[in-house]
């Protein structure tokens, strides 16, 4: 993970570095640095968050046109002061952040400690730039003594490395760790994604793998690191600053939530014709005869977007009659999955950068499947090494925990699953016109469901002081559960755990009395009645029950303590729905627990790590 800023041109690189880390805190926030090129090399590093980092260096001179930065989410020792990066080289005169792992770093390191390097942190940055040091001392040129010792390396990174010798450039290069290069007047722009850069051009570069750059004011340099020199392709980003900024939300989630009628809306644009009854998703349309035949599709997923999985496999099984598996992406990769040319593979991600999704689809690429993409970041990794695939175009989302990226990959999910139906001839025409009429009104009905707010704020002072929560669902009402449980945990530090309401007495049963809280996703569906018998088998040991109702259900009112009324729809659409009360019950909660809800502890929103 961690989050990385370069720059070099004609400002204050201090003030471009410090905005941009903090745009990228949602990847780590637990020490960030800053390295200036003022008057030799500078170097300013703190534990914590970066605010920390800025109070810490008020007084001191922050001046310089060129530098780069770093906000931290430990891997290779723990966050500290010393372990924060930039890290320096034996005599100092280098510099580097980095993003990722370097897995054979222990190696390097025994054979620099061989050859006197003493080294003063428990990175594995450390070691490489050490080793980047060691080759230096051979060859005059830095550049080639970085491509040399990336050689070396095995793992993933994104590097920007500074050198008090050179002081007006800047070498980045990457593998496996994202990095976008924006391209000014006599400026340049390095970062792990473009929300730092957005603000100053709108001109970037997305760096491949494996591509060394030298960065210049005035000049680039790309070259791969087997010494092979590359034309870079400039394209514009279409991303606004507006989408970055919290727009009078008390926090970036809370925001979010609210987001999602139009990120919803959005999803769908362009994609679904109700009155014709037709779905149309451009990305994967090449493959609508292998759709016609498939036999099995595999979801691949980690966290949220594995839930996302979830409810794709009750859409896909129920429209289009292909059988789905969904699998953690992490486990996925290392076991020795029956995966084949004829299998589609659907891997979701918000980030298009989670390292354990990113294996698992190179490993069933290997094994000849057609790898479908479910992204939210344009041109992040994943959809670049995938077959085809659909964004989900729900816009930045910033808040660690996903809420809007879940509703969109769900709406994805939703419109693939009727895409997949109207090309195997699963689902009648007509049958598809009134779907797809009441699925273009469901931002609609997300803007009611939001209405309860209020209300979820009262409950949540109820259940602020909870230590357990239990949320029970059936059929897709069981992926909403797992989600409501996950949000939770994530953002409140309290434990929840989902499970589908009838599991509960093989054992969760054993957890209830007064003072566990239950929340059951009740609403008017197939599973109506037996998870009414859910609800009386917690009531009769006194549990307490908070129950996400279709609106009007009086049965379920007269049963539980509190109601959470969302609008009546098709099943089909629960998940899009009985999602937004959860979110806000979580966010509620933890806002009166006291907690950081954008930046939980220990998370992080994109996870370069395995
Ligand atoms: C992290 C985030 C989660 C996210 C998961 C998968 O754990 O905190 O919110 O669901 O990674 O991320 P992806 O970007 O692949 O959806």
């Amino acid at each position: 993970m961690c989050g990385i800023v370069g720059y070099i041109g004609h400002r204050d690189a201090w003030d471009i570095v410090i905005k941009g880390l903090k745009r990228l805190e949602y990847r780590g926030y637990d020490s960030a640095g800053i390295a200036l090129m003022n008057g030799g090399l500078k170097i300013h590093k703190k534990a914590g968050k970066v605010s920390d980092l800025e109070a810490h260096t008020l007084h001191e001179d922050r001046s310089g046109t060129t530098g780069m930065g770093h906000t931290r989410w430990a891997t290779h020792g723990a966050p500290s002061d010393r372990n924060s990066h930039p890290h320096r080289s034996g005599d100092g005169k280098l510099s580097i952040i980095h993003n990722g792992i370097i897995e054979n770093y222990s190696v390097i390191k025994e054979a620099l400690l061989a050859k006197g390097h003493v080294f003063s942190s428990d990175t594995d940055t450390e070691v490489l730039i050490h080793l980047i040091e060691d080759i230096h001392s051979d060859t005059t040129d830095l550049l080639e003594a970085v491509r040399l010792a990336l050689n070396e390396v095995i793992g993933a990174y994104a590097i920007v490395i500074m050198s008090q010798d050179s002081p007006d450039q800047l070498i980045a290069a990457r593998k496996g760790s994202p990095m976008v290069i924006g391209v000014g007047e006599g400026e340049y722009f390095i970062a792990s994604d473009a929300t730092p850069i957005v603000e100053y051009t709108k001109n970037v570069i997305y760096l491949k793998d494996s591509q060394i750059a030298l960065v210049k004011r005035d000049e680039l340099v790309v070259k791969t690191i087997d010494n092979i020199i590359q034309t870079p392709y400039i394209q514009e980003l279409s991303l606004q600053l507006e989408m970055l900024e919290k727009g009078g939300f008390e926090h970036f989630m809370l925001k979010e939530i609210y987001e999602q009628p139009r990120s919803v809306r959005d999803c769908m644009r362009g994609r679904i014709y109700p009155i014709e009854g037709k779905v149309q998703l451009g990305g994967i349309k090449d493959y609508a005869d292998k759709l016609k035949n498939v036999e099995r599709i595999v979801v691949i997923a980690c966290g949220t977007s594995w839930h996302a999985g979830l409810v794709g496999e009750y859409l896909i099984e129920e429209y289009a009659r292909i059988p789905v598996e969904v699998e953690y992406a992490s486990e996925f990769r290392y076991r020795n999955p029956i995966i084949s040319e004829k299998d589609i593979v659907i891997a979701i991600s918000q980030s298009g950068e989670t390292a354990d999704t990113m294996a698992a689809i190179e490993l069933a690429k290997e094994r000849g499947a057609t790898i479908f993409g479910i992204c939210n970041v344009v041109g992040s990794s994943i959809p670049r090494i995938t077959d085809a695939g659909v964004y989900t175009h729900a816009g930045p989302e910033i808040g660690v925990a996903s809420t809007k990226a879940f509703t969109a990959q769900v709406t994805v999910l939703t419109l693939m699953a009727l895409y997949m139906a109207q090309q195997r001839g699963t689902v009648k025409q007509s049958d598809l016109v009134s779907m797809l009429t009441e699925l273009d009104e469901i931002p609609t009905l997300i803007e009611q469901a939001l209405k309860s707010d209020e209300k979820i704020a009262e409950i949540a002072e109820k259940f602020k002081d909870s230590s357990n929560c239990l949320f029970l669902g059936r059929g897709s009402g069981f992926p909403v559960a797992l989600e409501g449980a996950l949000k939770l945990k994530e953002i409140s530090y309290i434990h929840a755990e989902g499970y589908p309401a009838a599991e509960m007495k093989h054992g969760p049963i054993a957890l209830i009395d007064e003072d566990m809280p239950v929340v059951f996703i009740a609403t008017k569906n197939s599973s109506y009645e037996k998870v009414i018998s859910n609800i009386q088998e917690v009531k009769a040991r006194k549990g307490k029950v908070i129950a996400i109702v279709t609106e009007g259900d009086k049965t379920v009112k007269e049963m539980v303590d509190y109601i959470i009324e969302i609008p009546a729809c098709n099943e089909a659409y629960l998940p899009l729905l009985a999602t937004i009360p959860l979110q806000l019950l979580s966010y509620h909660i933890a806002v009166l627990r006291g907690c950081n809800v954008d930046q939980p502890r220990n998370l992080a929103k994109s996870v370069t790590v395995e």
